[in-house]
C-alpha cells in the first residue's frame, strides 16, 4: 500500500475539518473536490478575485454525493474572514493568492496586499485557532536567478518578480510561525501546475490553458522567446496527492520544511506546443499544420526550471502518478468537452 492509500484510508475512516482557500480558482477547486470524495468536511474561502462562480456550484454538486462544503465568500486581506474562515478546521490548504508573474510586475501593490498581507492574515488566524497544520501554496519562482538545475530546496536565487518576493516571503513568514509560536506549516514549491478548469482567458493566462484555450478557438499561439524555454509542468493529481500528504504527514522531520511539488521533468515549450496541438488535431484536423509565432522573450521569465522531487518523495512519500503527456491527454479531453458544449 502507498503513503497515499494509507493516508486516504485514514482520512476516510475519521473525517476531518478542512479550510481551502482559493478554493473558486483552478488548484483550490480541485483540492476541495478530492476531499469531498475521501467525505471530508470542506469550508472554502475566495473573493472571486480570479477564481469562478461555476467551480463553486460544481463543488456543492460534488458535496451532494459525499463529504459536506461550505463555501463563504471572503477576502483574505480581511482578518475577520480569515478567523471566521479557520473557525473549527483542522487543516488549512492556503491557495488563495494573486498568481502571475507579468500581473505583480504591473501592480507589485496587489500582489503584495494579497499574497503577503492576506498570507499573515491567515497565519495569525490559523496560529490563533489552533489548527493542526496549515499547507499553504508556495512557488518555484522563489529560486529566482539561482542556475541550478535540477533546482533543490535549500539552494535558491535572487527573485526575478514581486510575485516570487511574495511567495518567498511566505516561506519566511511560516518558518517564523513555526519557531516563533509552535505552529506545523509546510509549504509546497509548485512548478507549472496544469490540468482541467485552468483559466484559459485573460492577460495573465498560464501558457498550457492559453494554448488549449487559442487551439480549440482555432487561433494560432505565440510562444514568447524560441521556444527552447523549458519548464518541469506539474498535472493537476498530483498537487492534491502533496497536499493531502503534507497536512497529514506524521514524522516531525517533515514538518516546517517546504517541498518542491513538481513530475521531476523538463518539457520545452516547443514540445509542449507540438504536443497540444497533435492531441487537439484528432478531434480538429485543421489544426494539424498549424504553426506558433514567436515573439519576444517575456521580462522575469527564467529560462529553465525543474524540479528535483526526492525530498517530497522521503519525507511526504510522494510519488507522482501523471506524467506531462498523460496530463495533457487528460487536460486535452477536458478542453474539448468544454469547446463541445
Ligand atoms: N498554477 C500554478 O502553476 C502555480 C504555480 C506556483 C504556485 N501557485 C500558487 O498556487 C495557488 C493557487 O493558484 P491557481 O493556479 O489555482 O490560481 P487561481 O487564480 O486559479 O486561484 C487563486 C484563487 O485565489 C483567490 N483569491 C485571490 N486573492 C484573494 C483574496 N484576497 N481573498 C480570497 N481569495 C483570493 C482567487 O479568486 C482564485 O480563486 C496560488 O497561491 C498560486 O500563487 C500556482
Amino acid at each position: 500500500m502507498t503513503t497515499l492509500e494509507a493516508t486516504e484510508g485514514t482520512l476516510r475512516a475519521s473525517p476531518a475539518t478542512w479550510l481551502v482557500t482559493g478554493a473558486a480558482g483552478f488548484i483550490g477547486s480541485h483540492l476541495c473536490q478530492r476531499l469531498l470524495q475521501l467525505g471530508q468536511r470542506v469550508r472554502a474561502l475566495d473573493n472571486f478575485a480570479t477564481g469562478h462562480q461555476h467551480n463553486v456550484d460544481a463543488l456543492l454538486e460534488e458535496a451532494a454525493g459525499a463529504g459536506t462544503f461550505e463555501f463563504i465568500e471572503g477576502d483574505i486581506r480581511s482578518l475577520a474572514d480569515c478567523r471566521r474562515a479557520v473557525e473549527g478546521v483542522h487543516y488549512v490548504l492556503h491557495e488563495a493568492a494573486l498568481g502571475s508573474v507579468p500581473r505583480s510586475l504591473e501592480d507589485p501593490l496587489l500582489t503584495n496586499a494579497a499574497n503577503i498581507d492576506g498570507f499573515v492574515n491567515m497565519l495569525v488566524a490559523a496560529r490563533d485557532a489552533g489548527v493542526r497544520r496549515f499547507v499553504y501554496a508556495a512557488s518555484s519562482s522563489t529560486y529566482g536567478d539561482h542556475p541550478g538545475l535540477p533546482k533543490v530546496e535549500d539552494e535558491i536565487g535572487k527573485p526575478l518578480s514581486p510575485y516570487a518576493v511574495t511567495k518567498y516571503v511566505n516561506e519566511l513568514y511560516a518558518d517564523v510561525f513555526g519557531r516563533a509560536y509552535g505552529m506545523q506549516t509546510i509549504g509546497l514549491r509548485y512548478f507549472n501546475v496544469f490540468g482541467p478548469r485552468q483559466d484559459p482567458e485573460g492577460a495573465y493566462a498560464a501558457v498550457i490553458p492559453r494554448w488549449f484555450g487559442e487551439l480549440t478557438a482555432g487561433q494560432r499561439c505565440q510562444i514568447n522567446g524560441d521556444g527552447e524555454t523549458s519548464r518541469d509542468f506539474c498535472y493537476i493529481d498530483n498537487v492534491v496527492q502533496a497536499n493531502v500528504l503534507a497536512a497529514t504527514a506524521d514524522s516531525p522531520e517533515a514538518v516546517n520544511q517546504v517541498y518542491n511539488v513538481a513530475f521531476g521533468g523538463r518539457t520545452t515549450l516547443n514540445e509542449l506546443y507540438y504536443g497540444i496541438r497533435d492531441l487537439l488535431s484528432v478531434q480538429q484536423p485543421e489544426l494539424a499544420a498549424l504553426e506558433p509565432v514567436y515573439g519576444d522573450f517575456r521580462d522575469g521569465d527564467v529560462r529553465h526550471s525543474q524540479a528535483d522531487i526526492s525530498k517530497a518523495g522521503q519525507l511526504l512519500g510522494y510519488t507522482p502518478a501523471f506524467d506531462v503527456g498523460e496530463g495533457l491527454a487528460r487536460t486535452a479531453a477536458w478542453f474539448m468537452g468544454q469547446s463541445s458544449k
